[in-house]
């Protein structure tokens, strides 16, 4: 039995404007583990605003500052903090290996680095061995740097990280997640048989997830939890979708890739449609590796490397529940 730890009772968060991190700082005021209510400290540039009930609510506190530039204005304002969450991405995924240093002469007991996410292998066929783009390359050197920190290594920081699957209500990606977007006629993209079970997660429920691992400190230390939402297929997602939107009068339909098409427009991204191309915020071969690994039916964990029973406060959404939520009971 692990050890008890004091609370992390004062959370900062690093990227609480982005598309999934817009989620954390509702979550983290929702009381999810019963007694556990996070002051949070919510990092923010200029020019960058969250929702006024939150901002004027009695537990956020906001700190404006250019915090990418690092330094004694970041450190002063770390003072006092026990969970630093991040939940940046792009250009601000560099930031991480400076907020570690400053979070550590802060006195900061937990670091969540940004992950939510499933790292996948591409293996182009015909090629003995295979390899990581270059976008999770970068987050694997990061979470080999932190693993061995000496600070991690000699107890005076904690790490957390938090896998997902794929998150279906990305509203950043209309060509890969069509059901986020106001639209009478739909199309889906489905890759090879459609047939393969797929791991996804909602936005919501991972930020309930980092919730309750904040507030079990003990059970999330160093430790990389694995949490997505449901395992679906693509063909019962579209059917699914069919099924809520068809009494609204909507239509979708479905546009299939074969797996050599995928690995076509993976070996050369002109190829690529400019419908995917011009719709993404994501490198299109990341995207890509994905849905070739989705297709191929290894974008999934199996249950003895999930988590989801060390949080039972937290109640896993279905791609059902979602759309729901999109388009109404029936
Ligand atoms: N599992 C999945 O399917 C999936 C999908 C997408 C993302 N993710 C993961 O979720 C996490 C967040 O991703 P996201 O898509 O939500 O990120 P995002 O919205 O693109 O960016 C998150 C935050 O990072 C900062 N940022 C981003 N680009 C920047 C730039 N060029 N210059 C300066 N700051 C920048 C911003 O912070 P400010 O708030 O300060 O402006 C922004 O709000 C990442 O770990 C990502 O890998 C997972």
């Amino acid at each position: 039995m692990a050890p008890a730890r004091a609370p992390l009772s004062t959370v900062a968060l690093f990227g609480a404007t982005g598309m999934l991190g817009c989620t954390f700082l509702p979550a983290l005021l929702e009381d999810i583990v019963e007694g556990y209510k996070p002051t949070v400290r919510v990092f923010l540039r200029q020019g960058k605003k969250i929702a006024d009930e939150h901002a004027q609510h009695p537990r956020v506190q906001i700190v404006h500052c250019d915090y990418l530039k690092g330094g004694d204005e970041v450190l002063e304002n770390l003072r006092g903090v026990d969970a630093i969450v991040s939940i940046l991405s792009g250009m601000a995924d560099v930031f991480h290996y400076e907020l570690l240093e400053l979070a550590i002469q802060a006195g900061v007991k937990r670091f969540y680095p940004a992950a939510y996410g499933f790292t996948q292998l591409y293996r182009t066929p015909g090629e003995q061995g295979a390899r990581l783009h270059a976008l999770w390359n970068y987050r694997e050197i990061f979470r080999q740097h932190i693993k061995l920190h000496p600070a991690v290594l000699a107890g005076k920081i904690e790490y957390t990280f938090i896998g997902s699957g794929d998150i279906w209500d990305m509203v950043t990606e209309p060509f890969w997640c069509p059901w986020t977007q106001d639209r009478d006629a739909y199309e889906v993209a489905v890759i090879d048989t459609g047939d393969a079970p797929i791991d996804w997660s909602h936005r919501a429920d991972i930020a309930r997830y980092v919730a309750a691992s904040l507030a079990k400190p003990e059970l999330s230390a160093n430790a990389e939890l694995n949490l997505p939402s449901a395992t679906i297929s693509q063909n019962e997602m579209v059917a699914l979708f069919r099924k809520y939107t068809a009494p609204k009068g909507r239509s979708v339909s479905v546009r299939k890739f074969s797996l050599d098409d995928v690995h076509r427009f993976i070996a050369d991204q002109s190829l690529a449609p400019p419908e995917i191309t011009a719709n993404t915020l994501i490198p299109v071969d990341f995207y890509l590796i994905v849905k070739c690994n989705e297709a191929l039916g290894q974008f999934r964990r199996n249950q003895w490397e999930c988590h989801w029973q060390l949080f039972p406060e937290v109640k896993r959404t279905t791609f059902e529940d979602y759309m729901k939520e999109r388009f109404g009971e029936l």
